[in-house]
């Protein structure tokens, strides 16, 4: 494992890189860090370069001084990947891996680096815009994390993130899901939710993305729901979708084995 700091205009970007290969980069979700893909990084560093970074504010990643005021949009991110990939010297096409907000994330990266793009995979995540009422609820958490100094007004999106039979029969999963919300900075919670509040909506241009694209979605996601993504694998022109069993939203840890393996599928074709 390699660990890479791209310093840029005030903040941090901290890369884990593992394996050699082809490169597949695995951006994480909110509010979570490069470690909820642990799993399958296992599975994928035999034979591929993995690149995890931590977005910015996230993980040992840190944020600009304005960040937590402007919200950090989506392109911000994508524009961070991209730096820290050429920092890494990274110039093969890659495979670019979002969950939920990483898919988000992933979006602005297919749109403004296509040419540095392979696949991409799309996991337990959305192309539509937040409703008004999704864009209050953000402002709120990220008002109350940042009264509090705390992140814990976060883990009211606890129940949501899991199948009910996870939180009824596996605390263990309940706990390490929880661990990783609660160990998510105020200030980083609060500059992804006034940056996801105001992301924009890219259903329109699905249709622009040509690359192989494998979508994942949890059988029981109430966040990205299976309708939404069905629509999203047949609007993207190389678009498949694989639902993956006994999982809600947090896929790639309610169910790592079939997620990487799902992965690993599609890379090998
Ligand atoms: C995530 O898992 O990244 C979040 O649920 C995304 C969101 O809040 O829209």
């Amino acid at each position: 494992m390699t660990s890479h700091t791209l310093h840029r205009n005030g903040y941090s970007l901290s890369t884990l890189e593992y394996g050699e290969g082809d490169p597949v980069v695995l951006l994480h979700g909110f509010p979570f860090d490069g470690v909820m893909w642990d799993a399958q990084i296992a599975a994928l560093q035999e034979t591929y370069r993995v690149i995890v970074p931590d977005l910015r504010g996230f993980g040992t990643s840190t944020l600009a001084a304005d960040d937590v005021g402007a919200g950090v949009d989506m392109r911000s991110y994508a524009d961070d990947v991209a730096a820290a990939l050429d920092e890494m010297g990274v110039d093969q096409p890659l495979t670019l891996a979002g969950f939920s907000m990483g898919g988000y994330v992933a979006w602005q990266f297919a749109l403004h680096y296509r040419d540095r793009l392979r696949a991409l995979i799309l996991c337990d995540t959305r192309a539509a815009a937040d409703a008004p009422e999704a864009q209050h609820g953000r402002e709120k958490m990220a008002e109350a994390c940042l009264d509090n100094r705390s992140s814990a007004p976060a883990l009211e999106m606890l129940p949501k993130l899991l199948a009910p039979e996870t939180l009824e029969q596996r605390p263990e999963v309940v706990d390490a899901v929880r661990e990783m919300i609660e160990r998510a900075s105020p200030q980083a919670i609060a500059a992804a939710q006034r940056g996801m509040a105001r992301r924009e909506d890219v259903r329109h241009l699905l249709g622009e993305i040509d690359v192989p694209a494998l979508c994942l979605v949890g059988r029981y996601d109430v966040i990205s729901p299976i309708a939404e993504m069905q629509d999203m694998a047949a609007t993207l022109p190389q678009g498949e979708l694989v639902e993956i069993p006994a999982a809600g939203h947090m896929t790639v840890i309610e169910n790592a084995d079939a997620v990487s393996d799902a992965i690993l599928a599609f890379l090998q074709q």
